[in-house]
Parts: C-alpha cells; structure tokens; sequence
C-alpha cells in the first residue's frame, strides 16, 4: 500500500479550485501512486461531483478511479520487473515465473519504490478529468501496451463483472482475493450499476503509445453518452 506522509501544497488545492470553477480539464501526472496524489484526487472528484449535484456519485467514482490508476501503475511497474529479471512477456514460461516474483514484489513496498524506477524509465501514469454539466470524462493512461494475455484478462474480468448480477455473492466469494489476484475490474463494473451507470461505459483499449482506462459518467439522465450517440448514428 502506499505510503508517504506529505501533502501537497495548500497552491494546487487553490488551482484544483480554479480548474473546477472555469471547467476545464485537469491532468495528473504520476509514476507511483502516493497517498498525497490519492487524497488530492479523492478531494478533487468530491469537488467536481459536487459542484454538478452529483455528490452521490462521487463514492463509485473515487473507487473507479482508484482501482484503474492502480492497475496502471502496477502495469508500468510489471514491465521494469520483468526488464530487471530478463524476463520475456511473450514466454509461456517467463510469464509465469515473471508473475509470481511480481506477485511478491507486490506485497512489499512497491508504489514508492518502483514509483521512483518508473520516473527514471518515464513509464508514467497520466489521469484526466474533462468534466462539464453534462458528463464527466476520465482517462488514465500508462504508456506501456498491453500484451496480449493482458488484454485477454482485461476482457475476461470486464466480462465476469458484467455477469455478475448479485453483488454480495461476488464479494462473499472474492473478499480474500489480495491485490494482484485480479477482482478490481469486476468490481469497477458491479460499482458502476450499482450506482445506476452503465457499466459499458467502462472501457480499456491499447495501442501503440499504451493504454487508455475511459470511463464516462453522464451527470443527468438526458445526455447521451458519446457511446449512445454512435450507435444512434450507426442505426440510421
Ligand atoms: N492498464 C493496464 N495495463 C495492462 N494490463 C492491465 C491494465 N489494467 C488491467 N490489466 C490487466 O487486467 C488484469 C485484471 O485487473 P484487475 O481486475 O484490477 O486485477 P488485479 O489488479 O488484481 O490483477 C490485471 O492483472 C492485468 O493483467
Ligand atoms: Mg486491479
């Protein structure tokens, strides 16, 4: 878990008050995932919710978040891993030995210490917040590339939350599922119905500059999402 006890200066909490009063769109650049960046963005989604009347949204959101810039550092820090072990990701067996030596490099103290491997190899994690009184946009990028069984994973968790309809039963059979052992997708999906979003609007693609976590949150229910829109126009 992370663990640093500074805060951030009083300023960027006053130009986080700017950025909301204009609308205009906020960037957060990491390596780690530190708790001054964590409460900043926490603060910074009650803020924003808030101010769109949303506030009961804002506990889905926060976990949202949370869980996909997690998953991004944690992807960025597994590509150092296997770079420093000499470990191939295309290698059946390579992945393998590479996932349970990372697995217990997870359970140390990894978000500062790989933090600071990551600003050395510029393996970042880029969050945005585009927010008007229509909807909310998040993206967070990683600029490393999914492999392919990652993208595989991705799908098959996205897909086990999808199918999952009775939350209680899914938390009851993956509550002592450390982190790393691959609950937090499904469990960004059960969120985002259970707050009444829709969880399609969840999305995880890759591409050759890395990959891109989007989630959109519609703020009342007469805006269509960017998704409804298209698929509007490709019905004619
Ligand atoms: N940004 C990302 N880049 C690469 N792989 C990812 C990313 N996000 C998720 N994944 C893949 O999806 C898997 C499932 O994610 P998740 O459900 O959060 O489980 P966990 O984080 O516990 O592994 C991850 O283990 C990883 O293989
Ligand atoms: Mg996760």
């Amino acid at each position: 878990m992370p663990t640093d006890t500074k805060t951030l200066p009083e300023a960027i909490h006053r130009a986080a008050e700017q950025i909301i009063e204009s609308e205009r769109k906020l960037v957060i650049k990491a390596y780690g995932v530190i708790h001054s960046t964590e409460d900043f963005m926490r603060g910074f989604i009650r803020k924003v919710m808030d101010r769109f009347n949303r506030i009961d949204l804002a506990p889905a959101v926060e976990i949202i978040v949370k869980e996909l810039v997690m998953n991004a550092a944690k992807a960025n820090f597994k590509k150092i891993f296997f770079a420093e072990n000499n470990l191939r990701h295309d290698d059946p067996e390579h992945y393998e030995r590479g996932m349970v030596g990372f697995r217990d490099v997870i359970d140390e103290n990894i978000f500062v210490d790989y933090g600071r491997k990551a600003r050395e190899a510029q393996l970042l994690v880029e969050t945005s917040f585009d927010f008007d009184k229509d909807r909310v946009i998040i993206e967070i990028r990683n600029n490393t590339r999914m492999a392919p069984y990652e993208e595989k994973r991705v799908r098959e968790k996205l897909q086990r939350g999808l199918e999952c309809t009775d939350m209680a039963e899914f938390l009851l059979e993956h509550m002592d599922e450390t982190e790393g052992a691959g609950a937090g997708l499904a469990l960004c999906i059960i969120t985002m119905r259970s707050a009444e979003l829709d969880p399609r609007l969840l999305t995880i693609s890759t591409d050759d500059d890395g990959t891109i976590a989007r989630v959109e949150i519609p703020l009342h229910a007469g805006y269509p999402p960017v998704r409804s829109r298209w698929q509007e126009a490709m019905a004619g």
